[in-house]
């Protein structure tokens, strides 16, 4: 293990020699040069556990892939798991569940109800909106990749089901029938909407509702990848890509999802309906009316 760990570390440091030290026998890790990535990905991060390719196409060195490897975004929160909560509430200043929660229970005060029957709570770490959605829920599924996130929603009992997988592949095999979808925090981390847009059009009853929040960037690209190495999406193609999965959209709020390393991370709560009866399609009539058929039918009636 130690060899294998000096072996690492030799790679990327001398990859990464800083050129102002020539000569002196200093090197430098730099965490912004694509060398260092490429020496990381080529020998270390074949699976892509540390997120090299990510890197590398955040430096803008390689494609944008439509989302990240699922093994780094399950390692990067099994890492983060025991502190996400301390940091996230108390230095961070998160606040979206409670943003998209208010949304949520206008939209049902409007139709008249407390409650829905089925919710799920997509990529619900350790439960912070869960605790939410309890309120609001007969039934609450929670779904996440990382077993550790998994672990500590699991502590609070507040689900009645909780699966540790991939949120766009299980919703895919999912029975149906549920009320309510909530997705706080996590498409940032998914990349492409179109795909969880589908299945969740797939799983919803006529009529159901589709929570999340989306980190907003104000550029023309409907998509980017930050260093941060999450996306950020244009928030018109957003819109514009939940009205062509078939979702109308019933509610659009700005807002500053937390912050990052001190800077306001801007975001977009939205919440989605799925009309509660099949779009109507124009009644196709045809090119060259048949005059006798016509004469006939005016005949008849
Ligand atoms: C920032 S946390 C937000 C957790 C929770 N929704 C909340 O509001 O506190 C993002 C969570 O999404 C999960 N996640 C990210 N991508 C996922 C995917 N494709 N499938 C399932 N879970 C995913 C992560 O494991 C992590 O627990």
């Amino acid at each position: 293990m130690l060899d294998r760990g000096l072996d690492f570390l030799s790679t990327y440091l001398v990859t990464a020699r800083d050129p102002a030290s020539e000569g002196q026998g200093y090197f430098r890790a730099d965490w912004d040069h694509p060398l260092t990535f490429r020496a990381i990905e080529g020998q270390h991060d074949v699976e892509g556990v540390f997120g090299a390719g990510l890197k590398l196409a955040a430096l803008g060195v390689a494609p944008v892939p439509e989302g990240p490897e699922i093994v780094y975004v399950e390692a990067l929160f099994d890492d983060y798991a025991a502190r996400f909560e301390e940091e996230l509430l108390h230095k961070l200043g998160y606040d979206a569940p409670q943003g998209l929660t208010a949304l949520i229970e206008h939209e049902l005060q409007v139709r008249g109800h407390e409650q829905v029957g089925h919710a799920i709570d997509l990529g619900c770490g350790t439960g912070l909106m869960g605790e939410r959605l309890r309120r609001r829920a007969s039934y609450l599924e929670g779904v996440d990749l990382s077993g550790e996130m998994v672990a500590l929603a699991e502590r609070k009992g507040i689900y009645d089901r909780l699966e540790k997988a991939e949120l766009t592949a299980w919703l895919g095999a999912h029975q149906g029938g549920v009320d309510l979808l909530a997705a706080t925090d996590v498409l940032n981390y998914c990349g492409e909407l179109a795909p969880i847009l589908k299945v969740a059009m797939h799983v919803l009853v006529p009529g159901g509702l589709f929570a999340l929040t989306l980190e907003l960037h104000r550029g023309e690209a409907p998509m980017l990848l930050r260093p941060s190495l999450r996306y950020a999406h244009n928030g018109e193609a957003a819109r514009q890509a939940c009205r062509e999965a078939g979702f109308e959209v019933l509610a659009v709020e700005e807002t500053v999802l937390r912050h990052d390393r001190g800077e306001p991370i801007e975001g977009l709560l939205l919440l989605l309906g799925k009309p509660a009866a099949p779009i109507a399609l124009p009644v196709s009539t045809p090119a060259v009316a048949d005059e006798d058929e016509l004469a006939r039918a005016r005949l008849d009636g």
